[in-house]
């Protein structure tokens, strides 16, 4: 079933005469349980992509539709909800809150959308990252690997449908960058999710199930 699709879609960046299009004229279609792969060179509008499909910002032109609704057509407080409902998001930095345990960086999507906690659900992806043993842990005791793999349970503990990851595996030795990623995978494919993934390694972008491959602000 057809989980994302995107018409037209445009994204104009205006710095005084200048004009950048970040995204030009952008039509994506994504099946649902797909693992994407985007790839391109710096620049050329990979982020701003992600950005859209998740509604953390709004495009210039066009429409992005998950399940059928357009979301570029919420109200921000709509578009809050249906966000902490259906979208996961992983970033390249974690932004993980150093003030909070582990535990309480991972339950914070469902505070915030006062959701009730799956205890057995929690229980099975800590287990599965390898973090539960550093639930109690603040989040600068952790390696970069680890912290990653909180964020990445973070941004599954809502169940979304999409997970949207901006170079999970950017700051990451190689050999953490396949565990992160294996887990990734897997997660997905147990929990049928869609994963969208940005990344600059033609190693990792040639595990996923399809790779799509931009160049100044176009799909090619
Ligand atoms: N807020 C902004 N204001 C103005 N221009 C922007 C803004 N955000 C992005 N851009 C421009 O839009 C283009 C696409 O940026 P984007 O961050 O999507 O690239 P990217 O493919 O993610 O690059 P990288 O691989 O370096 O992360 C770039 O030319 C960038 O300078
Ligand atoms: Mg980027």
């Amino acid at each position: 079933m057809e989980l994302v699709k995107t018409s037209d879609l445009k994204k104009y960046y205006r710095t005084g005469e200048v004009c950048v299009k970040a995204l030009d004229h952008v039509n994506l279609s994504v099946e649902e349980g797909e693992f994407i792969a985007v790839v391109g060179p710096s620049g050329c509008g990979k982020t701003t992509l992600l950005n859209m499909l998740g509604g953390l910002d709004n495009p210039t032109d066009g429409t992005v539709l998950i399940h059928g609704k357009d979301i570029t057509k919420m109200k921000s407080e709509e578009l809050t909800i249906y966000r902490r409902k259906h979208i996961g998001f992983v970033f390249q930095n974690y932004n993980l809150l150093q003030t909070l345990n582990v535990k309480s960086n991972i339950l914070l999507p469902l505070y915030l959308g006062n959701s009730k906690i799956d205890e057995a659900y929690f229980e099975e992806i800590v287990e599965i990252l390898g973090i539960k043993n550093k639930l109690k842990n603040l989040p600068n005791t952790l390696s970069g690997g680890q912290q990653q793999r909180v964020a990445i349970a973070r941004a599954m503990i809502t169940k979304p449908d999409i997970v949207l990851a901006d170079e999970p595996t950017g700051n990451l030795d190689s050999e953490s960058s396949e565990e992160v990623l294996r887990l990734l995978r897997e997660s997905g494919e147990r929990y049928n999710q869609t994963i969208i993934m940005i990344t600059h390694s033609r190693e990792i972008a040639e595990t996923a199930s399809r790779i799509i491959r931009m160049r100044d602000g176009k799909i090619v």
